[in-house]
């Protein structure tokens, strides 16, 4: 505290007001004083007082009544009462009342500097709690992300803390989470807000066109190149470049991404002339990448590049407190776009969103309000206008049938991949399809059920 603690003395008498005036003063601390409670409580409005001093036995309005002002204005102002020796009762009522301490008339003056030191103590460290309770409890806001959950309001605490950074981010979270979401909100807090968010989805490109995407080409790099063309990582420069499902972008890319993450430079493809860029880097996947790192598909240095601040979006499932104002929001969208005015669910049509499974998270709710939203015959969206998909797989109730008797996990795994085979007839790249896996993902599955990765066998004869 660089500020002096200011204390109200409320004392009649006056060599004692000066005594405790001198005193204090001493001891760093700044003081007001009054001879009665009636000018103690005016000082109290004009001045910011740490602590009050007080006697008990006062002229016009005494002690007691003083102290029980001072505590309806303010509750949390430490009072400290002096009562004369003998009138112990006196001192309990005044705590009854809600005085922190008392001191028994005469006392010296270091149990005096005791007391006051000890009252404005605890006075400090009930704020200092408030004020990390408050910020604990801050809420983060951001408009259009719906985040009353605690999970959610710890994505956009982070998000928050390091949008003003440089630091490369990987969300993470299953499809539908809101990855996109958060990441032009991290573009839109950062100081690069003004700058371009260039997007690039690696899944949605053909995989020879990757390269040229991200870092252009000139004229003539390869057949078809008739101009030459500026790449994401140009067109992203003093801006933020999300790099979307970056858990698919083959390995040959991923040395390529490496290079310019640690050089920030780049040729453009047939170029000669080396590009530096300023580009902050977001990348994001459904996918578990550290399982990806150990099938060996996915570059450990690239990964360790890319996570330098890990954002993990919880599924829907896990924070469906959230539901009701997501509903709103998506009934608003809907009112907006088809004109027609939307007053909510009833109770049964929340309760069914309420127990859902949510396999696609928010996106899923999204479309299930909009589809309700075009089926409802009024302004209240009822159970029958929703349509929620049927669970994927098993049907609810038989979730202990899960494998299938005395196999474990692993053991159905091979039995699938072994499956897998036989259909592709052999053909791994064809078998790496069916499972929904990459071809290295396969070949590592392989080496571990023992199964040689012998020249693949054409499938065409
Ligand atoms: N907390 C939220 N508040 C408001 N809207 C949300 C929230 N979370 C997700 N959404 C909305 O849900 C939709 C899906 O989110 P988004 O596209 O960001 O998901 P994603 O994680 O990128 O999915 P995918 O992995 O399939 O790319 C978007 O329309 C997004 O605005
Ligand atoms: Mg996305």
């Amino acid at each position: 505290m660089t500020v002096k603690p200011t204390i109200l003395i409320v004392e009649d008498e006056a060599k004692m007001r000066r005594l405790l005036e001198l005193n204090l003063g001493e001891d760093g601390f700044a003081t007001v004083s009054a001879a009665d409670a009636e000018t103690g409580l005016k000082l109290l409005q004009n001045a910011p007082v740490d602590l009050v001093l007080t006697d008990v036995k006062l002229p016009g309005m005494d002690g007691m009544e003083f102290l029980q002002t001072v505590k309806r204005l303010n509750a949390a102002l430490p009072v400290v009462v002096m009562t004369a020796f003998g009138s112990v009762e006196m001192a309990v009522d005044a705590i009854k009342a809600g005085a922190s301490n008392y001191m028994l008339k005469p006392f010296s003056l270091d149990e005096m500097r005791l007391v006051v030191r000890k009252e404005l103590d605890v006075r400090r460290l009930r704020d200092e709690n408030r004020s990390l309770r408050e910020a604990l409890h801050q809420r983060f806001e951001h408009p259009n992300i719906v985040a009353r959950s605690a999970k959610m309001q710890e994505v956009l605490a982070t998000v928050e803390r390091v949008a003003p950074t440089n630091s490369s981010v990987l969300l993470g979270g299953e499809s539908g989470v809101g990855k996109d979401m958060i990441a032009r909100a991290l573009h839109e807090k950062s100081r690069r807000a003004s700058g371009p968010f260039v997007k690039i989805n690696s899944t949605a490109i053909p995989e020879n066109l990757l390269e040229s995407e991200l870092f252009g080409y000139e004229k003539g790099a390869f057949t078809g190149a008739v101009g030459s063309k500026r790449g994401k990582f140009e067109l992203a420069d003093n801006g933020t470049l999300f790099l979307d499902e970056i858990g698919d972008v083959p390995l040959p890319m991923q040395v390529k991404l490496l290079r310019v993450l640690q050089e920030r430079e780049f040729e453009r493809l047939g170029g000669t002339r080396t590009l530096k860029v300023d580009v902050r880097l977001i990348a994001a996947t459904n996918r578990d990448l550290r399982a990806a790192l150990e099938e060996g598909t996915f570059r450990e240095d690239l990964y360790y590049r890319l996570n330098v601040v890990p954002i993990d979006i919880p599924p829907l499932r896990d924070h469906k407190e959230d539901i009701p104002e997501l509903v709103t929001l998506f009934l608003a969208r809907s009112a907006a776009d088809s004109g027609q005015e939307f007053e909510g669910l009833t109770p049964e049509a929340m309760k069914l969103l309420m127990a859902h499974h949510w396999p696609g998270n928010v996106r899923e709710l999204q479309n299930i309000v909009e589809r309700a939203t075009a089926l409802a015959k009024g302004p209240v969206i009822d159970v029958i206008d929703i349509h929620l998909d049927p669970p994927r797989g098993r049907p609810p109730g038989s979730s202990t049938a899960a494998l299938p008797e005395g196999m474990t996990l692993e053991q159905w795994e091979d039995e699938m991949i072994r499956e897998a085979l036989r259909r592709a007839q052999g053909n791994k790249s064809q078998a790496a399809r069916i499972l929904g896996l990459s071809r290295n993902a396969l070949r590592y599955r392989l080496s571990k059920i023992g199964i040689e990765d012998e020249p693949e066998k054409d499938s065409s004869g």
